[in-house]
């Protein structure tokens, strides 16, 4: 089953908008099987944005995902990278369309509020730099059935 790194940025936590992104990916039919609060540090931030290096917003990426504290996910289920994508919208926040997480409560590509994997194989990498396996919980979810064919 595909699995899927999600992080309410700081920007989110400090704004109180957790409970509001969750409950979008909740209500989706997407299941959570793994969630932190926890504080970034800059050698995390630095691996999980390293594809980033170089790029003119890298240093101000850096400093804003550790600025404050975090609200880190596993959410899984089928085509769950590209659920929670459309469920975010558009990276530039002035660009994402009403109805997503982004579309309703940012406004621009600096501030905007969720971090999900963009592939299978970042997913991996970063399921794996934000938690240990045996934090991940295999739970069966009754309403499965009402949610997939
Ligand atoms: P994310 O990784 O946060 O889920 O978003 P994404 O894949 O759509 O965006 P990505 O290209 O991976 O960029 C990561 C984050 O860097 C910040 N960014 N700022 N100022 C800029 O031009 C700029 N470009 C990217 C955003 O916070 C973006 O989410
Ligand atoms: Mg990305």
């Amino acid at each position: 089953m595909e699995q899927t790194l999600v992080l309410v940025k700081p920007d989110g936590v400090q704004r109180g908008l957790i409970g509001q992104i969750i409950t979008r990916l909740e209500r989706r039919g997407l299941k959570l099987i793994g969630m932190k609060f926890m504080q970034v540090s800059t050698e995390l931030a630095s691996t999980h944005y390293e594809a980033h290096v170089g790029k003119p917003f890298y240093e101000g990426l850096v400093t804003y995902i550790t600025s404050s504290p975090i609200v880190a996910m596993v959410w899984e289920g089928k085509d769950a990278i590209q659920i929670v994508r459309t469920t975010m919208g558009a990276t530039n926040a002035a660009a994402a369309a009403p109805g997503t997480i982004r579309g309703d409560f940012a406004v621009e590509i600096g501030r905007n509020l969720v971090h999900g994997s963009d592939g299978p194989e970042s997913a991996a990498r970063e399921v794996s730099l934000f938690f240990k396996s045996e934090e991940l919980v295999n739970w069966k979810r009754e309403t499965d059935l009402w949610i997939r064919e």
